[in-house]
């Protein structure tokens, strides 16, 4: 997120889960998706309320991604994207899919042919049974899609405490850089990992660390994103649950539990 004059932010980077459904359960997932002992789909309306409150209170949003969990099973995809569309602030979208699915809904493939939107294909080889098939999208309808190639994952997986001093947590959060904040039922996150982690009853909620956009007393959503995710960041609980950072144990990807 960048801050310009106090009144414009502009998130260069936001995800949105729309499910914590999947296809695989992969051992090292980084949105921790195979803990959820009762996977659940985010109501439609959810997402475009608290999308719009956020909307009123940016100048931009530039990359925009959906996903999960695995997008493709989400019902209401079609919905969402066609949000985005007509949403000026958000500059690029990325649907997010792990390759099994291919979506026969025609609705969703008519909102998918659109210069803005972009398919995202992460390549897990034989696992991602439809890539070739999600790829094709692309001289059939004119689709944008994309094959991600990935040689490694990193080591993200292993959430429990660490018990870091706070400068230690000052430490690892200056170096994960994290670029990513994360829209997630309602409530806005500084990082996929804090949302998941905070989601699953593992990492303690404390407020000031994320943003209820659809809580009725959040009347000052503008003040309130400066406040929680302004400039000269200090860590959060969910640093004490996380070793991201560029450096860390490179793995095998998508290996399935
Ligand atoms: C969490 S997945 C969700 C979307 C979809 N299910 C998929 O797998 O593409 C989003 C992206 O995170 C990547 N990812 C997941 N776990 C990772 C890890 N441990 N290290 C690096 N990238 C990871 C995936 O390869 C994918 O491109
Ligand atoms: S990385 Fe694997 S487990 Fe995680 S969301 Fe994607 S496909 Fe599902
Ligand atoms: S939990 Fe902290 S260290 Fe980990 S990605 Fe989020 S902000 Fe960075």
């Amino acid at each position: 997120m960048s801050f310009q004059p106090l009144d414009k932010i502009n998130i260069e980077y936001l995800e949105l889960v729309v499910t914590t459904k999947c296809t695989l359960k992969c051992k090292d997932c980084a949105n921790l998706i195979p803990l959820y002992k009762n996977p659940y789909s985010i109501e439609f309306n959810v997402i475009k309320e608290s999308l719009l409150i956020l909307l009123e209170n940016v100048e931009s949003i530039e990359k925009f991604r959906i996903l999960g969990g695995e997008p493709f099973l989400y019902d209401d995809l079609d919905k969402v994207i066609n949000l985005t569309l007509k949403e000026d602030k958000i500059k690029k979208v990325e649907i997010v899919t792990n390759g099994t699915i291919y979506p026969k809904n025609m609705k969703l493939i008519e909102t998918m042919i659109n210069e803005k939107i972009k398919v995202v294909i992460s390549d897990y080889g034989d696992l991602s049974k439809n890539k070739d098939k999600l790829l094709q999208m692309k001289k059939k309808y004119g689709i944008n899609a994309e094959l991600l190639k990935i040689d490694h994952w990193l080591d993200y997986s292993k959430i429990h405490c660490r018990n870091r001093s706070e400068s230690d947590l000052q430490q690892q959060y200056t170096r994960c850089n994290h670029q990513c904040m994360s829209l997630f039922n309602g409530v806005l996150y500084e990082c996929p990992r804090c949302g998941h982690g905070m989601d699953l009853g593992i990492i303690e909620k404390k407020e000031n660390e994320y943003i209820n956009l659809l809580d009725d007393n959040a009347d000052n959503i503008g003040e309130k994103l400066i406040k929680t995710f302004s400039g000269n960041k200090k860590f959060i609980s969910a640093c004490n649950y996380c070793d991201v950072e560029r450096n860390i144990k490179k793995i095998p990807v998508a290996l399935q539990l």
